[in-house]
């Protein structure tokens, strides 16, 4: 029997390439940058599944031009927003994530990036390359206290969650704003207080998002949103780059409004070499990178291979998004 045939927009680690490899007839773009959208399009012309990643667009136009034969789309992250879902769900195509594999590496991130705005740790280490090390200064860069400190958590989902326990560990006091949370699910809700945005904001030292990019949490944080939070507030992004406006958050540093900001992603993504934002010393930007440990992202990528390869089967997916397109059939 003919083997499926599947396109994997990017070559990712080695342990689900493999599974990929084993059980499929496999195309893997194999350039350092996504395929551009003319090349997808190309690409995924009859093909029976899609491994892709948060980089690569795949709307409607994208699945009519897979054609017919597309029984599921696997996405290399657990964020999804890069997928048109609803026009994956009408037309039956099931749509797979990596759930929890990526929870505490991405939370270890969160508090890395927390740490290193706290104590400057990247403006020390410039300091030190650019030779300007002459003595121990009594008021040389200094930062803020995290233990005592009020971390105010924006979305206290899985990473969320994980995000706190951290926190615990170091003393913070944890407050946290989710609509959607239900104390009762979230084992770990019960070391933070639940609050209100405003109130979250008014009280936090640290803030930090964990909430996945839809339309209510589309620049969450904005002028009005940084208007209400301390100067000596730290705002920590390890969501997606647009739950944040960045122009409004360059005018909230420069003008000293907050103290702070460390980004693991923006908005836009990449972020150039020459963006404003880069141009500030209190604000730390690393290139999308919390779940880039070495065991996760082999984990993340055997998690969508076998979401791959259950829907090439016709079976459930593992982690689905859109379990609906399951059901009555
Ligand atoms: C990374 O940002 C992911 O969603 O997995």
């Amino acid at each position: 029997m003919d083997k499926p045939r599947v396109f994997v927009s990017r070559v990712i680690p080695e342990g689900g390439l493999e599974l990929v490899h084993q059980a499929c007839e496999a195309e893997v773009w194999p350039e350092e940058q996504p395929p551009p959208r003319e090349k997808l399009l190309e690409k995924v012309r009859g093909v029976d599944g899609l491994l892709c990643l948060l980089t690569d667009k795949i709307d409607g136009e994208l699945m009519d031009a897979a054609g017919p034969a597309l029984k599921v789309i696997s996405n290399f992250a657990v964020g999804y927003d890069n997928i048109d879902v609803p026009a994956a769900t009408m037309r039956g195509i099931p749509v797979g994530n990596t759930p929890g594999v990526l929870t505490d590496t991405t939370a270890d991130m969160a508090f890395a990036l927390l740490m290193a705005a706290a104590r400057r740790i990247a403006e020390g280490a410039e300091y030190v390359k650019a030779d300007r090390w002459r003595t121990w200064g009594p008021k040389l860069l200094l930062g803020y206290d995290v233990h005592g400190a009020t971390l105010g958590i924006i979305g206290m989902g899985r990473i969320g969650q994980a995000v706190a326990r951290r926190a615990t560990g170091f003393d913070m006091r944890v407050i946290y704003f989710d609509p959607y949370c239900d104390p009762d699910k979230a084992p770990f809700v019960d070391v933070g207080l639940r609050c209100e945005l405003d109130d979250l904001l008014a009280e936090s030292d640290f803030v930090s998002l964990h909430v996945p990019l839809a339309e209510d949490t589309y620049r969450l944080i904005n002028a009005e949103t940084l208007s209400r939070m301390k100067p000596t507030a730290v705002l920590v992004n390890t969501s997606r780059g647009p739950v944040v406006d960045s122009d409004a958050l360059f005018d909230a540093l420069e003008a000293g409004q907050i103290a702070y900001a460390a980004l693991d992603v923006t908005d836009p993504e990449p972020l150039p070499g020459d963006h404003k934002l880069l141009t500030l010393s209190n604000c730390l930007v690393v290139p999308h990178i919390a779940s880039a440990s070495h065991a996760t992202r082999t984990r993340m990528a055997v998690m969508a291979a076998e979401n791959l390869l259950a829907g090439l089967r016709g079976e459930r997916l593992p982690n689905c998004v859109n379990p609906e397109v399951f059901e009555g059939g």
